[in-house]
């Protein structure tokens, strides 16, 4: 069900950084700019689709500058690029931009925060399948949690621009208000009329936020949100895909609503890359195989990481 981005010209491109703010404590967004080939390529990326980035030499923060719980992975060198999504893709003219919605969790995203506008980054990609969208939706419904958010803000973006008839509503989930890779909630007024996240309320799309602890938003697991939400809006189920990603319990989670409610599910699955391209088999994601009891072994890099979630065995 999920599109195959195996068409679209990838490479190794070098991008410049045109931008990189950070969200709230552990969170950054970082713009890169193509020109050239790279341009071209990356001015195809669809909303799901991945690249393997190179920061070995980027520098690392300065030491006191590492949250101590950081402090030991940090030192460890990096020898692999790292496969990251996108969260926003515009192409003008000659050029196209990307941003990184990313999370500064070991080594390598250390070092990512310390590049600034004029670096440059080896990229290669764009890498893996895509989200899409069957013919006789109406409605989309989003499920995210922590750092899932990236590839379903660019798949918003997509949504309102080329399927104007599809309602989009977005579940974004967190452990704890500042686990939530978002810039603030919007104010009270905005949230009253369901638009809580200011990066969906942009394109007019409402959103529900969730923390375990409840210091945002409903107290409890976004799962449980979006399956009460659902109890009262199960009319049309044939019409309502459901679009998930974020860590592999919510995902198991969502894969089953889906199946109790019979609704469309795609899921974008993480898995530790080294190549990104289908060679080294690293990255292994164990799928059902359709009308049997076997299960085989996809790689998440190349036949993901979007898989339908009927396939997927969590
Ligand atoms: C297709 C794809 C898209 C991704 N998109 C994004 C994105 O948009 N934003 C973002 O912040 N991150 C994204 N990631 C995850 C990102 O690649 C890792 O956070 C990054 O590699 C961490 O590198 P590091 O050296 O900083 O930390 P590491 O030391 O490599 O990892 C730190 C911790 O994160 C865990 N981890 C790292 N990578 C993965 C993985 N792929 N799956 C499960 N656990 C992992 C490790 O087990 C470890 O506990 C994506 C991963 C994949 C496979
Ligand atoms: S990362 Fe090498 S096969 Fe997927």
């Amino acid at each position: 069900m999920a599109e195959n981005g195996s068409t679209v010209k990838k490479g190794e491109f070098t991008a410049n950084i045109f931008s990189h703010n950070r969200i709230g404590e552990r969170f950054y967004r970082l713009g890169l700019e193509f020109t050239g080939e790279g341009a071209a390529a990356f001015g195809e990326v669809k909303p799901g689709q991945f690249a393997q980035l190179d920061v070995s030499s980027a520098a690392l923060p300065a030491a006191g500058a590492i949250a101590e719980e950081l402090a030991d992975t940090a030192a460890r060198g990096i020898l692999l690029r790292r496969p990251f999504s996108f969260c926003d893709v515009s192409a003008e003219g000659d050029r196209t931009r990307v941003e990184i919605l990313y999370c500064a969790l070991g080594p390598a995203t250390l070092r990512m925060t310390t590049l600034s506008a004029g670096d440059t980054v080896s990229v290669i990609g764009p890498l893996g399948n895509s989200f899409c969208v069957p013919d006789d939706k109406k409605m989309a419904l989003m499920v995210t949690g922590g750092m899932g958010a990236g590839p379903l803000i660019h798949l918003a973006k997509v949504l309102t621009a080329d399927y104007a008839s599809i309602d989009v509503i977005v579940f974004a989930g967190a452990k704890i208000k500042k686990e939530l890779p978002f810039e603030k909630p919007l104010d009270a007024i905005a949230r009253g009329l369901g638009f809580s996240l200011g990066e969906f309320a942009k394109f007019g799309i409402k959103s529900h936020v969730a923390t375990d602890d409840g210091s945002v938003g409903y107290e409890g697991l976004v799962t449980d949100c979006f399956s009460e939400w659902l109890n009262k809006h199960s009319k049309s189920v044939k019409e309502m895909i459901i679009y998930a990603c974020g860590p592999e319990i919510m995902l198991s989670r969502v894969a089953e609503i889906a199946k109790e409610k019979n609704i469309d599910c795609q899921v974008s699955m993480e898995r530790r890359m080294a190549c990104g391209i289908g060679v080294c088999q690293s990255c292994a994601v164990e799928c059902r195989v359709s009308g049997s009891n076997k299960t085989i072994y996809k790689l998440c890099c190349k036949d993901g990481p979007v898989f339908d979630a009927k396939e997927v065995v969590f």
